[in-house]
């Protein structure tokens, strides 16, 4: 069961007092993509809202305030097409579309607190104010374009885009030409200052080799202005230009700003200033929040372009700040190739949930691949990584942990003894600088460690044997207590990742609250004389067939 079902849900209409508590302190802003609607959810897009949601969890459970933010992205031709091809309305198209992502947010149990709809007017009224005043800024003009259109990309093709017969790629769709006049967004004269940006601020993108691509390109290539417009007449599904409304505005550049619409609709100072806004879109908030500018914005490594360059230029000529750090992960394959449906290799997330649980999804997406390269999703390897390291590593610890304490101690916690006390700290320190850095798979290497220590402490002092020799009762009190106190330790550490076996296994210690403050995490905070509660699997084996049932292959 997801841990947080109903945050999200209760917040679609404004922020409900009890978050905006503490005033105008800014919060640690972290967003991820927003998803095109009538896309399928798969893996992809689940890894990305993961990864995102352990951060915003680790940057909770080290005492800070915290924002998430996710979405989804539904203005645009694809969208329009596709609602008319369902003879449904674009809006009741995308509403029940929008529906679904939410309720996909769900079962990856994301702790998010809004889920921003392009389409929504609080969005729509801030975008409209950001083009008013780049109009009046002089960051726009209108010129004629011609050129080959891609419907399906959404986008104008290049002479580069073109193959060596002169045709375009398939992959392409249909392609028309098109003369249009339309609005250009200045990029050029911001690309020197961009250079410099990027130079002088290495945490900028990261990981750095996403930096360094990022400063190639601008270094070899002049940046051409972005054109911002269709002409309503050809797409009606945009935000249409305060000034002409003639035009919508480009699927992407509506897009970006999502990141900073949503802290206007909060009331953000920063935002409403930079957007010459008097007031929240969505109408008067009872205790205003601060969050631009954003601490932590994931994208995946396609989408690099639009938001290492045109983002941070859009920012400047609104002169709103920068986000601190664009953190970029790299693309999952499926059984080592692309995913398509064609080759029906999709990895579905809601599936693989459904069958082994949200907290081994979680857990094998960050434990397999580092934010950066390229990741391969295998079945095989999937299991595999279940069993060696869900049921055998921290499954079993808790398990037979407890059960000793149980059977051993009637469930009551012994006298305090610090024998695993070194190790423990020592993997929470790690465990926390590795999430300040963004390492997440580093995080979970450091909390693996101090499992497969535990469980080899106790092949190594062998409690059972211990219980059967009562000139030993001292040491066997010894042992359980250790072991005890790392489940304890180790509840904490794995919350952000793995919130709802974190969850468990307090409930299994008999602990009140939740395991949600790595202030926790310090050694010696079970009590002696406490009683625990029943152990039961985390992580039950799914490679033997229960008892009495033949094997199936
Ligand atoms: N709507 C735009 C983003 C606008 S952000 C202002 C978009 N949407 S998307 O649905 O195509 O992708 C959303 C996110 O999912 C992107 O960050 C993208 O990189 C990520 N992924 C899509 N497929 C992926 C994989 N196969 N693997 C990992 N992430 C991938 O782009």
């Amino acid at each position: 069961m997801p841990t947080t079902p109903s945050r999200f849900a209760a917040l679609r209409y404004g922020p409900p007092l009890g978050i905006l508590a503490g005033g105008m302190n800014k919060r640690f802003y972290l967003t991820t993509a927003i998803d095109y609607v009538n896309g399928q959810p798969h893996i992809g897009h689940a890894y990305e809202k993961v990864i995102t949601d352990v951060l915003a969890r680790a940057h909770r459970s080290l005492g800070e305030e915290v924002f998430f933010l996710t979405g989804v992205d539904e203005h645009g031709q694809k969208v329009q097409q596709a609602a008319l091809a369902t003879g449904k309305t674009p809006q009741a198209y995308c509403d029940e579309l929008a529906a679904l992502w939410r309720a996909f947010a769900g079962k990856l149990d994301l702790s998010i607190d809004d889920l921003i709809r392009t389409t929504q007017p609080r969005h729509e009224a801030a975008v409209q104010a950001a083009l008013t005043k780049l109009h009046a800024g002089g960051h726009l003009y209108r010129a004629e374009y011609r050129g080959f259109y891609s419907t399906k990309e959404e986008t104008f093709l290049t002479e580069k885009d073109r193959r060596p017969d002169g045709t375009f790629d398939p992959s392409f769709g249909e392609v028309t030409e098109l003369v249009e006049n339309n609005y250009y967004f200045r990029l050029k004269n911001h690309q020197a200052w961009l250079i410099e940006y990027l130079e002088q601020h290495p945490e900028f993108v990261q990981p750095i080799t996403r930096r360094n691509e990022v400063l190639g390109f601008l270094k070899n290539h002049d940046l051409e202005d972005l054109c911002i417009t269709r002409p309503a007449a050809r797409l009606s599904w945009g935000i249409p230009l305060p000034f002409d409304p003639e035009y919508v505005t480009y699927v992407w550049f509506d897009a970006l700003l999502n990141y900073i619409t949503l802290p206007a609709a909060y009331g953000d100072e920063t935002v409403l200033k930079g957007l010459g806004m008097a007031a929240p879109a969505g109408g008067p908030v009872a205790q205003p929040l601060n969050l631009w500018p954003a601490d932590i914005q994931v994208i995946g490594k396609d989408i690099v372009k639009f938001h290492a360059v045109y983002w941070p230029i859009m920012l400047r000529a609104l002169d709103l700040p920068l986000p601190k750090t664009l953190l970029v992960h790299g693309w999952w394959q499926s059984e080592g190739q692309k995913m398509s449906k064609t080759i029906g290799n999709v990895v579905d997330p809601i599936k693989v949930i459904e069958e082994w649980g949200v907290d081994a999804f979680r857990y094998y997406v960050v434990r397999e691949l580092s934010i950066g390269p390229d990741g391969n999703w295998t079945d095989e390897g999937f299991r595999a990584r279940y069993h060696a390291e869900l049921a055998n590593g921290i499954g079993n610890l808790v398990n037979r942990s407890l059960s000793m304490l149980k059977r051993y101690r009637q469930g009551v916690v012994p006298a305090r003894h610090d024998e695993l006390a070194a190790t423990a700290t020592q993997a929470v320190k790690e465990t926390i600088e590795q999430l300040r850095a963004n390492e997440l798979q580093a995080a979970l290497l450091a909390i693996g460690g101090l499992i497969t220590y535990a469980n080899q402490y106790v092949d190594r002092t062998a409690p059972f044997k211990l219980a059967k020799d009562p000139a030993q009762a001292a040491r066997l009190d010894e042992v359980l207590y250790n072991l005890a106190e790392t489940c304890r330790v180790l509840a904490v550490l794995l919350w952000p990742f793995v919130p709802g076996t974190a969850v468990k296994i307090y409930q299994q210690l008999a602990l009140t609250g939740a395991p949600d403050q790595f202030s926790a995490a310090t050694w010696g905070g079970l009590a002696p004389g406490h009683t625990t509660g029943d152990p039961a699997a985390l992580f039950p084996r799914k490679d033997q067939p229960p008892a009495g049932q033949p094997g199936k292959k």
